[in-house]
């Protein structure tokens, strides 16, 4: 029986999730630093190691106390609350400790978790000065203009598939999205508005939000993969401009300066009515379906990525967008990625 003056009793957690983090401090005083961050985000101090020249490697593991609203099943949905609320809390602690100016990584959740993505630690490079990696890819992120990190968790990929990287290649052209070359050789993307359409991992959605996006709507219709794309944008950072919509694109107001999507040919097929009425028209532009918002900047109407075709289904699918018209064709391995203007 609880004691009549303890107060109501705390949910029973579904579970306490933790996750590595490793972090290497240059000297003593930033490794007792970085100790003193950890703790006041709760974050534990595993072990501390001495690797020469004063410098120090420390393990750090995140855990999060996971609650349920009713029987603790263990169904579907309070695994993925369990894998979501993992690399939420790893996220959220890398990011700070980040931001704090700390060298800090994040493991794979288990060795089995690495094991099962192929042990492809190493980035995938989509432009000379960007790449996306694993949270634990040992590659130095200050060498690139954009690093973004991705935890495939149970949503589509890590981002290294070729039809990702057409889309993130051309989202950091300055040529194809008409957008300044600052600071690098990588478009500005500031003030755009940006539409993700199957975001997966929402590793489309962040790398438009790192380069300046002010605002980016990210849709899917699977669950695991909202609940990877929100982990992934607190790794990056970006949680305050990546926003998680309803997956029926007929309830997304838009329009979008970019709209984006990576999916099977014959869903884009489906979806060109609602695509067309995404994608903002240009200045002066009437039809059906024109818009009173403000056109992209520059004036020319905003632009459609579309990636996951074969190059046999490249007219099909130009005829279904028709009259938004190919304006930037881009092939990768055996993938074509279309880029479409009004
Ligand atoms: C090939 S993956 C691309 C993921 C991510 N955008 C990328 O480039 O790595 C396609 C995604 O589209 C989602 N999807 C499929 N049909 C969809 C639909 N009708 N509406 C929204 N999302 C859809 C899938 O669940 C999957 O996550």
């Amino acid at each position: 029986m609880p004691s009549p003056a303890a107060g109501p009793a705390d949910p029973a957690p579904i579970a306490v999730v933790t996750a590595p983090i490793v972090a290497g401090a240059a000297h003593d005083a930033e490794a007792a630093a970085l100790e003193a961050a950890a703790a006041e985000l709760g974050v534990a101090v595993v072990s501390r190691h001495a690797v020469g020249r004063g410098r120090w490697l420390l393990q750090l593991s995140a855990s999060r106390r996971l609650l349920t609203n009713g029987s603790a099943g263990g169904g579907l949905d309070e695994k993925l609350a369990v894998t979501s609320g993992e690399q939420i809390a790893v996220g959220e602690a890398v990011a700070t400790l980040r931001q704090a100016g700390f060298a800090v990584l994040a493991g794979p959740p288990s060795e089995a978790y690495a094991v099962v993505w192929g042990r492809r630690n190493g980035p995938s490079w989509f432009a000379p000065e960007a790449f996306v990696c694993f949270p634990w890819s040992p590659v130095d992120r200050s060498a690139a203009r954009l690093a973004v990190e991705i935890d495939p968790g149970a949503g589509f990929g890590a981002g290294g598939h070729p039809t990702t990287l057409g889309l993130l290649a051309g989202l950091v052209d300055p040529a194809v999205v008409d957008a300044p070359a600052a600071p690098g050789n990588l478009a500005d993307l500031s003030g755009r508005r940006v539409l993700d359409v199957g975001c997966g991992t929402g590793v489309l959605a962040i790398a438009a939000a790192l380069r300046g996006a002010a605002l980016v709507d990210a849709l899917d219709i699977a669950p695991a993969a909202l609940d990877a794309t929100r982990a992934n944008a607190i790794r990056n950072g970006v949680a305050d401009r990546v926003h998680l919509v309803d997956a029926d694109l007929a309830r997304c107001p838009g329009p979008y300066d970019l709209v984006l999507a990576n999916i099977h040919a014959d869903v884009i097929t489906a979806l060109a009515t609602e695509l067309r009425r995404l994608v903002s028209r240009p200045v002066g532009a009437a039809g059906p379906g024109a818009d009173p918002e403000p056109p992209a900047p520059g004036g020319g109407g905003g632009l459609l990525g579309v990636s996951g075709l074969s190059v046999a289904q490249v007219s099909r699918l130009e005829a279904a967008l028709a009259p938004l018209r190919t304006v930037h064709r881009h092939h990768l391995d055996d993938w074509v990625t279309l880029w479409f203007r009004w």
